[in-house]
This record gives structure tokens, sequence and C-alpha cells, in this order.
């Protein structure tokens, strides 16, 4: 397994968010954490990255124990994290905000300047905005570009927090199709979505969180298919609209 995690919680506080986490990702996956607000996806994505540490239980990359690393120490071993709502550098143009995606690796100038050109390979529309400003740049190519700057990281494992949120429908279309360019490519990735409909279809498989459990999980046609899952969390949506 590429990731383990192993009986994993996490508090914030005296507030334990997460009660035993246990999940695998193997290499070239695409698997996916889902989940409604507040049962503890970010809290996940953040344990794996270590921006939280884990008061029990296990992470392991690459059949090693993360315990006891920084943030920097996790992204060089492999792992970038990008997290929820962008987080771009609005003052900085497209190309410098990829250029810092690169920081953890300490490359040299010119090689930063080739994985530059090779991450805009994946991003074609990015390309034509190289030198325009964060901040100008419209939510779907803001997304882009916080998942262009994960990869000049040049990691094993991105891990992404609910890329498609508050993009159009076309928009996201475009999102999860470079997700899953992404991984052929041979980046395996962890990714974090609300939308299960749209998560399922371009995962392998799949853990529902709940609460800060996992509550069901499996291969991603299978749970499409499941009537637990149906009832849950794939019906959200329609419940919402009959009950304007
Ligand atoms: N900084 C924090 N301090 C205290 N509690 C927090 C903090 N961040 C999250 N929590 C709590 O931890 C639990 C899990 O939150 P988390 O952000 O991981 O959920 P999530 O599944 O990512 O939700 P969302 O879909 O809204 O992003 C929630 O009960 C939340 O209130
Ligand atoms: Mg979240």
């Amino acid at each position: 397994m590429l990731l383990e995690l192993r009986d994993v919680v996490t508090r914030y506080g005296a507030v334990e968010a997460l009660h035993g986490i246990s999940l695998d990702v193997a290499e070239g996956e695409i698997v996916s954490l889902l989940g409604a607000n507040g049962a503890g996806k970010s809290t996940t994505l953040k344990t794996i990255s270590r921006i939280l540490a884990p008061i029990a239980g296990e992470v392991r990359f690459d059949g090693a124990s993360l315990d006891g690393l920084e943030p920097e120490d996790v992204v060089a071993r492999g792992i970038a994290h990008v997290p929820e709502g962008r987080k771009i550098f609005p003052g900085l143009s497209v190309l410098d905000n990829l250029r810092l995606g690169a920081t953890p690796r300490r490359a040299n100038r010119a090689t930063i300047e080739r994985d530059v050109d090779e991450v805009l390979a994946i991003f074609p529309k990015l390309r034509s905005l190289g030198a325009k400003m964060g901040w100008t740049l419209s939510g779907g190519e803001q997304q882009m570009l916080a998942i262009a700057r994960g990869l000049m990281a040049k990691p094993r494992l991105l891990l992404l927090d609910e890329p498609s949120l508050g993009l159009a429908p076309l928009v996201v279309k475009d999102v999860m199709e470079t997700i899953v360019r992404i991984a052929r490519d041979g980046t395996t990735v962890l990714l974090v979505e609300q939308n299960a409909h749209l998560a399922l279809q371009i995962a392998s498989r799949a853990y529902v969180l709940e609460t800060g459990r996992v509550a069901l999980s499996g291969d991603a046609r299978q749970l499409l298919a499941s009537e637990e899952m149906r009832r849950a969390y794939l019906g959200s949506a329609v419940r919402v609209e009959a009950g304007r």
C-alpha cells in the first residue's frame, strides 16, 4: 500500500474529530473520501499531511511511518496537499504561484522552469494565463492553479480537498477530467468530495465518513449501486429540492 491509516485519532484541543480512521490507498488509484459537512474529511487530509498530529494510531506512507514529521518533511516524502478553498497567492502571477509549489524540493531554477512547462501541459488553459495575477482568475482557473501548484512538488500522492466546490457544472467536469489525467500519468489521488455521484464516477474505491468514523467503504461502482449509499448520500440533492 502507498498510504495506510490505522485507527487514527485526531483532536482539536479537547474535541475529538477523528475517532479511529483506517483506510488504504494503493499506488495509481483514485480513492475518494466522502461524507457530509463536519464528517472529518478535511481533518483526515490534514492528519495525513501532518498539519495536525494524531494522538493515536498511525499513518504510513510507502511503508514508513510519518510519526513526528513536520508538514514540509511530508511534502519531501512525496505527499502534496491542495487545501479546501484554493489558497493561491492573489498577488502573484500564475507562473510565480506554480514556481512556489516547487519550494520544498529545493530544485534549481532550470529544473523548476522545466517542471512548470511539464505541469502546464496538463492544464492548457493555465498556460495562456501565465502572467496574470492570481486574483484576476475565475474560480475554476484558481482551482486548476491550486492543483497545478500541488503537482509542482512532484508528489507520488496528491491530496485534494473539495476541488469542485463552488464551480459551475462544466468547470467541475473539466476539473474531474484533469484529475483522471493526473492519475493516469502516475500520481495517486486521494479526493475529498461532498458530491458523491461525481467522485464515485472517477474513483476506483471510496470511504464514507460519518462524524469521524468510516461508515461505509468499498468499490466505487458497488457504492454507486448500493441501497445504503443511495438512501444516505446519493439522494441528498433530491431531498433538498423536495424540501423547498
Ligand atoms: N479548527 C478547528 N477547531 C475545532 N474543531 C474543528 C476545527 N476544524 C474542524 N473542527 C471540527 O472537526 C469536525 C470535522 O471537521 P472537518 O473540517 O474535518 O469536516 P469536513 O468533513 O471536512 O467538513 P466540510 O465538508 O464542511 O469541509 C467537525 O465537527 C468540525 O466542527
Ligand atoms: Mg472539509
